[in-house]
């Protein structure tokens, strides 16, 4: 076997064995197969596609080139998450207490944002003294004890993702489904659960753009969790706006908490809510999505989530009383008088990184209390000169261009627009396919 015809094959469309793939990605990760071959490799697949089952093949040949966790010895379902990222999503810190309150146990691996999405690890990090790299052993002594916990993902979990993820980066092969679903699943499998719940994003703060490009993203994410012995579930969801109100790491985590306190804006609220059912469900302690939702409603509502969250701060050693209080240094106001009828995600994302929430290189400090914070959501009926955005940052520099940026998000029109449903629908496994239910999804435990 050699790279040389194994490129010949693929370029002329033909489907690889699963040895030729094992060939590829193993050779690539011991520094045999030189960045050239995998770069063909990488462009023939993006422009003549995988098939399934090389998709499937792909995602476990870049699983075995790193370590998995082994959480065999925590008694209990163990449910990871993950959201395929988008701009104010911090669902990740409302949804792992709000499961661990309900007995589901969460042991989430997460990483940092990079360009306009938000890093749950950032969000953890604004928080002082939060550790986010705890050792395993206590990591997982905290998952015995409170039921989930939240760490920085490990380099080597899937290392040779990473690698070709750096090559897809530059020779323009990101934005293929297939890429896309091997790259995030082979992560997730390393990451030892017994079920992935995956929040799907679509619009243009996501990288699928329409509901119908998430969708087949989200099927294939699905059928590869379940044919590699996982219990997966995805949940569509539309990202044309931000999440919640808050955009920026502290000013995140405060809204998390409102949310965790059954309080804060109800796009979150329904969304971590619909997503907690999901995951309690898969956990089989429950098969009527109804009463699983009531449960999570409950837990919320007597206090048991938000107390969650707090004993996880504790654990890895956070201290919430000693988070500064955020300087909102400008607002931005109405235009004019009116609906709004659309907050567009991706200026005000880019208005938060010019703030100093995010990081334009790798490189770069977060401040983590710089932010916009909006007062209001898609819907809401404003007077000229109403507040439509606080402006948080130390930056005196970024003020205009947060102005300028958040001009450009707010469309204010005389007439309400119906609003696109904030979740698209579910994709679950049955007999041996993905199926798609749209909106709330069939349920089937
Ligand atoms: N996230 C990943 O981990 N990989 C991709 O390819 C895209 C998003």
């Amino acid at each position: 076997m050699n790279m040389y015809d194994i490129l010949l094959k693929k370029r002329e469309g033909e489907e690889l064995s699963a040895e030729e793939i094992s060939f590829f990605v193993q050779g690539f990760s011991r520094g045999e197969i030189p960045d050239y071959q995998a770069s063909a490799f990488l462009m023939a697949a993006f422009l003549k596609g995988l098939s399934s089952k090389e998709t499937v093949e792909l995602t476990q040949q870049m699983l075995l080139s790193g370590d998995s966790l082994d959480l065999s010895e925590i008694e209990g379902f163990k449910l990871d998450k993950h959201s395929t990222g988008g701009v104010g999503d911090k669902t990740s810190l409302v949804l792992a207490p709000l499961l661990a309150s309900a007995n589901v146990i969460v042991p989430k691996l997460s990483g940092r944002g990079l360009g306009h999405t938000g890093g749950t690890i950032d969000k953890l990090e604004s928080i002082p003294g939060f550790q986010t790299d705890l050792p395993m052993e206590r990591f997982l002594e905290q998952l015995q004890k409170i039921g989930f916990g939240i760490l920085g993902a490990s380099a080597n979990l899937a290392p040779a993702d990473k690698a070709l993820y750096a090559l897809r980066d530059v020779t323009a092969t990101v934005d293929h489904p297939s890429l896309i679903a091997s790259s995030i699943m082979s992560k997730k499998l390393a990451a030892g659960a017994d079920g992935i719940l995956l929040d799907v994003k679509y619009g243009e703060g996501a990288f699928m753009k329409t509901p119908e490009e998430a969708l087949l993203l989200s099927k294939m994410l699905v059928e590869i969790g379940e044919k590699s012995g996982k219990k997966t579930r995805a949940l569509i969801s539309s990202m044309e706006a931000p999440l919640g109100k808050a955009v920026g790491n502290s000013l995140e985590v405060r809204e998390a908490m409102d949310a965790l306190k059954g309080e804060g804006p109800t796009d979150l609220q329904e969304l971590c809510l619909t997503l907690a059912t999901q995951g309690l469900l898969m956990s089989g302690q429950m098969s009527e999505e109804e009463k699983a939702r009531h449960l999570l409603v409950e837990k919320i509502r007597s206090g048991a989530a938000f107390e969650k969250f707090l004993q996880f701060v504790r654990e890895q050693g956070g201290d919430l009383d000693a988070m500064p209080k955020e300087k909102e240094a400008a607002v931005f106001r109405a235009p004019q008088s009116g609906v709004v009828r659309r907050i567009h995600a991706l200026p005000v994302a880019r208005a938060a990184l010019s703030c100093g929430a995010g990081r334009r290189k790798k490189t770069d400090a977060i401040d983590p209390g710089a932010g916009i914070l909006l007062h209001v959501q898609e819907g809401d009926r404003v007077e000229t000169g109403d507040i439509l955005a606080g402006i948080y940052t130390h930056r005196e520099e970024a003020v205009s261009e947060a102005q300028a940026l958040l001009k450009d998000s707010f469309v204010i029109a005389d007439t309400v627009a119906l609003p696109s449903p904030m979740i698209y629908g579910t994709v679950y496994y049955e007999k041996g396919e993905s199926v798609f239910s749209p909106m709330k999804g069939k349920i089937n435990g």
